[in-house]
């Protein structure tokens, strides 16, 4: 039975929850398990429906997943990852076409295995999202692909040979893949225009744990020295900063004051700068952040940029807080092409927003009123959350398969804070 989330509106937040370990941390961090044989316990992985499916892509690639344990607090788990049976190379389709991420295999077992079969990713609600750089900078490193029903077959008879590599575009996950093709491939990998995010950071420095070579993780070069061999490492997931800013916005809806405990403010710097230019108040310690709303937020303009620009994964939210803020905010997308999923659900709720081309003109109202409304996508599902929190009177939102990809018992983490939100089977429309 599909199940919906209610809100109901207009309740305060007060006390505070822990910020789990990084979606996009912990999903290249599991593939890069896959670059030698033994074991690994990676700490603080997230309770989350995309690190389930990445758990059971590297099974259906022989590998044992096990749950060394749980943290009571938000579910959060250390994973004991044994690599030692590793026997297939390929990534079926029903997975790929479930979780994007899963083309995070392909580096890895061609740099392993010398060969690969990986369905191509589909696109998805918020864009084409090809993956032509992380393809054409594996076969600078010399693989052989060939396209084929819908999968990408990638060999390297007599292994990976390093490679200049410079990105059109500084994708993320292209820049991870080929990290993790590199790290043991013949000769040195140059990245050039690479992304810059922490999860990377953390990818990387976990690989030079396992005795990969690696310099200008966090810049836009990152030079690889291939080695002949890597040891498998115990590794820790950096807390997550999109669920930090998540509910940094819950607050600047809602109300109130939270602090967000292992928060790390370091990853979050000019989300925090943008947020104070709104009036959230917002201090920071050792242990986390303290976040508190005194009266009505100032509109502000907002355009997403790789990191250490805004992250695109909080324009959806920031967006839901700009919808009842004093004055016109601007917020543009360049990113992704069609990250805009949001809008006409916001505009349920009584929001004011029109888009031209790239950007969404949001025309502060006093306040949103609560109305059934749909997730579209993972950032657009927490968006409609944070925007139905501070909306007069209940908000029912339904596909909400598409928040549980990204965020560890939101519910559960909002309602011990204050908010009246609970999930409940969805009754048919025709009663
Ligand atoms: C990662 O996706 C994140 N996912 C996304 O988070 C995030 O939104 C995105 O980076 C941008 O920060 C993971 O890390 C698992 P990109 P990724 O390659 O790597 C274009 C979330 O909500 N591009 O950096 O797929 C692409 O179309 C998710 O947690 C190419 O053209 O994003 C996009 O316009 C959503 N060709 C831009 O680059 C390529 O080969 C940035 O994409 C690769 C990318």
């Amino acid at each position: 039975m599909e199940q919906i989330l209610v809100i109901e509106g207009g309740y305060s937040l007060k006390g505070s929850v822990r910020i789990s370990g990084a979606k996009n941390a912990a999903l290249p961090v599991l593939a890069a398990t896959l670059l030698s044989p033994g074991k690994y316990l990676i700490k603080n992985c997230p309770e989350l429906l995309d690190v389930k499916t990445f758990s059971k892509l590297l099974e259906t690639l022989g590998i044992t997943v096990t749950i060394e344990k749980v943290y009571d607090e938000d579910g959060s788990m250390d994973l004991c990852i044994d690599t030692d049976s590793l026997s297939s190379f390929e990534a079926p389709y029903e997975l790929v076409r479930t979780m994007r991420a899963s083309v995070l295999v392909l580096g890895p077992l061609v740099a392993s295995l010398g060969k690969a079969r990986v369905s191509l990713p589909g696109g998805c609600a918020i864009g084409a999202r090809p993956i032509d750089l992380h393809l054409k900078g594996l076969e600078l490193m010399g693989a052989k692909l060939n396209l084929k029903e819908g999968y990408v077959e990638a060999k390297a008879k007599g292994g990976l040979k390093g490679a200049e590599i410079a990105f059109d575009i500084p994708t993320v996950t292209g820049t991870e893949n080929l990290m993790m093709a590199a790290v043991t491939a013949k000769g040195e990998t140059v990245i050039r225009n690479a992304a810059r995010e922490p999860e990377i950071v953390c990818l990387g420095e976990m690989l030079c744990k396992m005795g990969a070579k690696i310099k200008g993780l966090g810049t836009d070069t990152i030079y690889i020295k291939g080695v002949k061999k890597l040891k498998p490492t115990d590794w820790e997931i950096i807390p997550d900063r999109i669920e930090a800013g998540t509910y940094l916005m819950a607050v600047a809806a809602a109300g109130g004051e939270l602090f967000l405990k292992e928060a790390d403010a370091s990853l979050l710097e000019t989300v925090i700068s943008k947020l104070r230019e709104t009036g959230l108040k917002i201090e920071l310690d050792h242990s986390g952040i303290l976040c508190k709303k005194k009266g009505r937020l100032n509109a502000v303009d907002v355009k997403t940029l790789p990191y250490p620009g805004f992250p695109t994964d909080l324009q959806a939210q920031i967006m839901a807080i700009m919808a009842t803020a004093k004055g016109l905010s601007v917020i543009t997308e360049t990113i992704f092409e069609n990250r805009f999923q949001h809008v006409a659900e916001l505009k349920r709720l009584g929001a004011d927003i029109k888009i031209e081309g790239r950007s969404a003109i949001v025309n502060g109202v006093r306040h949103l009123t609560g109305a059934p409304v749909m997730a579209t996508d993972l950032r657009a599902s927490a968006s409609l959350v944070i925007a139905a929190l501070g909306a007069k009177g209940k908000t029912t939102i339904s596909q909400i398969y598409h928040l549980d990809r990204g965020y560890s018992r939101i519910e559960q983490k909002l309602s011990s804070v204050g908010a009246k939100i609970w999930r409940e089977d969805k009754k048919s429309e025709n009663k």
